[in-house]
């Protein structure tokens, strides 16, 4: 997600300076536009990358204090005018800002009426003018903070500065962390400590609700409702690597541990929970094509294709719209029959991928409404499909797709309900009783989530068992029929060991044959409608003397007498499980390839976006 980073000091260090060198060390973060703002010299903005804000910079540029910024687009296109910092219509409130603020379109709406205008599209946008518009009654620009922070609604990691107080900085954090830097006559805000570290040690983690001032000589903290807050100081001993990671040897495990947030993240504003219903601003323009639409064709590469047939089943079980799911380098080149009341969604976590951007622009020619399942906001796909879904789970690093993957599914869920109950019961649609029960379930995940995250070490020591294997097969059924797909597709990207999935009564078809006491299988065997057919699978791998890791339903007390190693998840809805499978399975191939002593995080051979064919 995006990242901010601000300072004020009294050692006659230059803030421009100070925050450019900032910016760089949160580039990691992944962004698309870049600013800065002193009270002294002003705003420079950029779409791209920081070095383009410093061309931008004049040698002028300067200023004792500042807020900076670099954005990872959410609402509006990266561009220089939704770039932040943001200012108030007076220009004497600025502010950076990391997150979402949900009820913006309320607030955009109420603040027009009181004479106020607006810029740029960015949700953000209304924070400095509801300050603005606080701090003209109370004249007290921390109270104005306070006040505005009050009537917002979703998540903020931001720093908040005022042109007639320009020593003092305000941070709140709500969803989005926020670091103060202690330093010696000089304090600091940012995203994560990597900024920080060159000029001191000395941090405190804000908490969510939690409002901070910093001034040159000190710090204060306190809630949302004013009353005081004492938190000691930790010191940390990171270096500005370990930093990016949030302490996490690689990007891999980190963003493999945000699964939880991811989650929260897809779903927040849109899951009417009580109503059965989901919100889809993204979808609003094309709801009536939606409701007509006969069959839909998802088009993806790799991970995101994987995550396209898990959403085949859930679109065809509960939206009842018949779904056929296609390798984007496939559907490009052949003969597609479609029409206008077919639907072609395109899944990719980059927005970029040649193969799945043509395969949409092919879907256009030929007459189908087209629709993007994106992490990247304003990416090529995002801006040339005709409507989509945001994923909302912020920038992946490293090159093996983890909790894009979940954001997709996710997504998926949503869409399948916004789908379903856009028909009727009767005709395959989905009931709000349907649509409540799945609502509820998806609202436990990130718990879920959570405590198999918690089983990390138990995962290690399995996959450290087997990390001197050559092949593995991962087997599943039904919505983990695709996940056995994913499990092997993220351990040979990464042991680079031959790993394929299959379904598990494909096995006697063929690759049964390859099993015996150094062919080890993974099977996924949740309890639900096809365990017994799971269960019978395994038998017959086990007659052949194959080594089995069984990945089972907690409270599941037989599955561990019929096979060598158990992993156990949370039970959820048959159609949520992969949700959940795919998280042991990330972090059994991670510990794998560690093990082997591998570049986890830059595969040999594989590139984070696939810009050619
Ligand atoms: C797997 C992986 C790739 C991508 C694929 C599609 O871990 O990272 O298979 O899933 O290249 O990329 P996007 O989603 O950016 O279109």
């Amino acid at each position: 997600m995006c990242g901010i980073f601000a300072y004020t000091g009294k050692n006659g260090k230059d803030a421009g300076g100070v925050l450019l060198d900032g910016l760089l060390s949160l580039e990691y973060r992944g962004y698309d536009s870049a600013g800065i703002y002193t009270p002294e010299s002003g705003s420079i903005k950029t779409p791209g990358a920081v070095a383009e804000l410093r061309k931008k910079m004049p040698a002028s540029f300067t200023g004792k204090s500042g807020i900076a910024h670099l954005r990872w687009a959410t609402h509006g296109e990266p561009t220089e005018k939704n770039a932040h910092p943001h200012a108030s219509g007076d220009g004497e409130i600025w502010v950076v800002h990391n997150g979402i603020i949900e009820n913006f379109k309320e607030l955009k709406a109420k603040l027009v009426v009181q004479g106020h205008t607006f810029l740029s599209d960015s949700d953000t946008e209304v924070l400095p003018h509801l300050v603005e518009e606080h701090l003209k009654k109370t004249k007290d620009f921390e109270k104005a903070a306070l006040m505005a922070l009050n009537e917002v609604r979703g998540t903020y990691g931001i720093a908040l500065q005022y042109k007639g107080e320009p020593d003092k900085i305000i941070a709140a954090r709500m969803g989005s962390p926020i670091v103060l830097g202690l330093g010696d006559g000089e304090h600091f805000i940012a995203s994560d400590p990597s900024p920080i570290l060159p000029h001191t040690k000395k941090v405190v983690f804000l908490e969510d609700g939690e409002v901070a001032i910093i001034t040159p000589d000190g710090h204060s903290i306190t809630k949302l409702d004013a009353t005081k807050v004492n938190r000691i100081a930790t010191e940390i001993d990171w270096n500005a690597e370990e930093a990016q990671k949030g302490g996490y040897e690689h990007f891999m495990l980190k963003e493999i541990m945000e699964g939880p947030d991811v989650i929260e993240n897809t779903l927040r504003g849109r899951l009417i929970a009580e109503k059965g219903m989901v919100k889809l601003g993204g979808l609003e323009s094309v709801a009536t094509e939606l409701a007509q639409i006969e069959r839909i064709i998802i088009v993806a590469c790799g991970s995101a294709h994987i995550a396209g047939l898990i959403g085949e089943y859930m679109l065809e079980e509960f939206a009842g719209i018949p779904v056929e799911v296609e390798h984007a380098s496939e559907f490009r080149y052949r003969s597609p029959v479609l029409n206008q009341r077919t639907a072609l969604i395109a899944i990719s976590q980059s927005g970029e991928t040649l193969d799945t951007l043509e395969a949409v622009r092919e879907g256009k020619r030929r007459g189908a409404l087209t629709l993007g399942i994106v992490n990247a906001v304003g990416s090529t796909i995002a801006r040339e499909t005709d409507a989509g879904v945001y994923n909302h789970a912020g920038p992946e690093v490293s090159v093996a797709s983890t909790k894009a993957l979940i954001s997709e599914l996710a997504a998926l869920v949503l869409l399948t309900i916004f789908l379903g109950r856009q028909r009727l019961p009767g005709q395959g649609g989905m009931s709000e009783k349907t649509a409540k029960e799945i609502a509820l379930a998806l609202k436990e995940l990130p718990n879920k989530v959570q405590h198999i995250l918690d089983t990390k070490q138990k995962i290690e020591k399995i996959a450290k068992k087997y990390a001197g294997v050559r092949d593995f097969i991962f087997i599943g059924r039904k919505y983990n029929y695709p996940v056995a797909f994913e499990g092997a597709l993220k351990l040979k990207e990464i042991s680079y060991i031959h790993a394929e999935g299959y379904g598990a009564g494909e096995m006697k078809h063929g690759p049964i044959a390859m099993i015996d006491e150094h062919f080890p299988t993974f099977a996924i065997v949740p309890q639900d409608s096809v365990y017994e057919k799971n269960v019978s699978n395994i038998h017959e791998i086990k007659a052949r003397k194959g080594p089995v890791i069984a990945l089972a339903t907690e409270g599941d007390t037989e599955i561990g007498k019929l096979v060598n190693d158990v992993l156990f998840v949370p039970s959820t809805l048959e159609m949520l499980a992969p949700i959940l499978n795919i998280v042991p399975l990330q972090l059994f191939a991670y510990y794998f390839a560690k093990e082997k002593g591998l570049n986890v995080d830059r595969p040999r051979n594989l590139a984070k976006s696939v810009t050619v064919e």
